[in-house]
């Protein structure tokens, strides 16, 4: 396997943590390189549930090293917990384990901050998950971040996290917040400092000492396209670039490191939050809910559904290069009689063949569709591209070429069998 960039095409929550399982499988490094623990990758083995917020995916085969690169942003409390939980399920974590010394901290005054904000914003919020991760991104462009260097080191970090405290603690009595008292966030993250510092290393250098070796590295992307701070549907973004570009700031990998962008996404579409999401279906959302799909991994929200929306996905693919695409869920649309796919959006007079920029334009849209014959038969045992019924095979083929990139998998269910390579 070559160096490979895997994000997500669409809206978050593309099925991308089974997917990075499976090609973890070539791969020997697997390294995180944006947002925090506002993800949740789910990843089923056997009869086993992983749900994973920081840790790589990686983690779950043996052998493989996963590193949490310098764009992530790190809740130290949170990672240790995750870490303790995975070493009760029975999965090694150790030296298979590394983390950026240059990786921004989350601290409880941006989770307060995140959720007075919210607050504040009243029925225009973002609805994030109150991880705190836009005001620790925020801190970090602001140069007055805590990294995990500091974390590890008790001295500097008292003494920035005194500041730091004493500052924020001003804001959140300006907020009608309570202030936080600094001896007990200080010794909480004393405690999850000493736990990570084995973890903590220069992961740059490690990367391309890896590469010279020959290495290859998977890049597993958080989030998706649209919930990019530059090229997402902003202000109802994250904070962090998760489309491809991010691959290289977020690890220190340069971009000619880079061997080819998988994309994944869905058979139809969903959000978590607010903001606009123009193939919006109450049909297919009561459909996916009823069958006990579409719930957030990480806040348990229900997901908002739609249809499969190709100006989307074309428009992922111009941003992140994608080459070949992972489509997941297809089974989910097993019992539709008629599969709608949006090929463009009218917004007045005017005929939208990419995202509009804007989040009030893009809301207003309306989308184009054409209408596929669903194909209702079960998909999840298929095992080969030849066991697809033709029509879903034909409605694969057609979502792929109007996203721009071709088919590469197709999954049919959460486990590692139910996985068609095309
Ligand atoms: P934040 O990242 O918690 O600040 O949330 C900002 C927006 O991104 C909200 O709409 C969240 O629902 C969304 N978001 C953040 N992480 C994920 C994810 O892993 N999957 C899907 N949506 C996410």
């Amino acid at each position: 396997m070559a160096n490979t960039i895997l994000v997500g095409a669409q809206w978050g929550d593309e099925g991308k943590g089974k997917i990075i399982d499976v090609m973890t499988e070539k791969a020997d490094i697997v390294v995180r390189y944006a947002g925090g623990n506002n993800a949740g990758h789910t990843v089923f083995i056997g009869k086993k549930k992983y749900i994973l917020h920081l840790v790589p995916s990686g983690i779950l085969r043996k052998g493989k090293l996963c590193v949490i690169g310098n764009g992530v942003v790190v809740d130290p409390v949170s990672l240790v917990k995750e870490i303790q939980g995975l070493r009760k399920l029975g999965v090694k974590v150790g030296p298979n384990l590394v983390v950026s010394e240059t990786a921004h901290v989350v601290l409880p005054y941006h989770r307060e901050l995140d959720a007075q904000r919210e607050v504040l914003k009243g029925k225009n919020k973002i609805g994030t998950t109150k991880r705190g991760i836009g005001p620790a991104y925020g801190d970090k462009a602001a140069r007055v971040g805590l990294r995990m260097i500091d974390l590890i080191h008790p001295e500097r970090m008292e003494s920035k996290l005194r500041w730091r405290i004493s500052e924020n603690n001003e804001v959140l009595r300006a907020l009608g917040a309570k202030p936080l008292s600094f001896k007990t966030v200080l010794a909480e993250y004393r405690v999850a400092g000493n736990y990570l510092k084995p973890f903590v290393a220069n992961t740059v250098v490690l990367l391309h000492e890896a590469m010279q070796r020959g290495n290859d590295v998977l890049f597993e992307g958080a989030q998706g396209t649209f919930l990019d701070i530059d090229h997402g549907t902003y202000p109802f973004v994250t904070s962090s670039n998760t489309t491809a570009g991010g691959a290289c700031t977020g690890s220190g990998v340069p971009p000619h490191r880079m061997d080819r962008v998988v994309g994944v996404m869905k058979a139809y579409t969903t959000r978590v939050g607010e903001g606009p999401l123009p193939t919006e279906n109450a049909e297919i959302s009561d459909l996916l809910h009823g069958m006990g799909r579409e719930f957030g991994a990480t806040t348990g929200r229900p997901r908002r559904c739609g249809w499969f929306d190709s100006v989307a996905t074309r428009h992922a693919t111009m941003v992140n290069g994608i080459d070949g695409l992972a489509v997941t869920n297809l089974d989910g649309l097993d019992s539709v009689e008629t599969i709608k796919v949006c090929v463009a959006y009218r917004h007045g007079k005017a005929r939208y063949d990419f995202v509009p920029n804007d989040a009030q334009t893009l809301a207003e849209c309306q989308p184009v569709y054409v209408e596929f014959e669903g194909w209702r038969t079960p998909t999840d045992k298929a095992r080969s591209w030849k066991q697809l019924p033709p029509k879903a095979r034909a409605y694969l083929k057609a979502i792929a070429e109007l996203s721009d990139a071709k088919l590469f998998i197709a999954s049919v269910g959460p486990a590692r069998e139910q996985t068609i390579f095309v």
